[in-house]
């Protein structure tokens, strides 16, 4: 398997680690078929993601890709966080092997978790982001 110099740097450097206390928002995700966990954390000021933290007890295409996609929605408005997708992960990762595509969708589903708890946080219907 033949992984990206980005994959690889942000598995050996991931950004963003840790958690954030009284984070507006966390989201919890894992996938049954590896077991993988991934848990982020946002806070938001003025409806921008002022801060996002994840932690990932999984591989390494999953840590790599959670440590992408706070990058990726560091400074956006909520609104653009939650239409981060798996594919935007993997292109700004210059792709994962196919066997590794899953670890970017929990990248993914990990952040519109974050953002629904904040959402109920406030009271806005987390139905708008099904
Ligand atoms: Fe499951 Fe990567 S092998 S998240």
């Amino acid at each position: 398997m033949v992984y990206s110099e980005k994959v690889i740097d942000h598995f050996a450097n991931p950004r963003n680690v840790g958690e954030i206390e009284n984070a507006d928002g966390i989201g919890e995700v894992g996938n049954s078929k590896c077991g993988d966990i991934m848990k982020m954390y946002i806070k938001v000021d003025d409806n921008k993601i002022s801060d996002v933290k994840f932690k990932t007890f999984g591989c390494g295409a999953a840590i790599a890709t959670s440590s992408m996609a706070t990058e990726l929605i560091k400074g956006k408005s909520v609104d653009d966080a939650l239409k981060l997708t798996n594919k935007a992960v993997m292109e700004a990762l210059d792709g994962l092997p196919p066997v590794k595509v899953h670890c970017s969708v929990l990248a993914e589903e990990a952040i519109k978790a974050a953002v629904g708890d904040y959402y109920k946080k406030i009271g806005v219907d987390p139905e708008i982001i099904k």
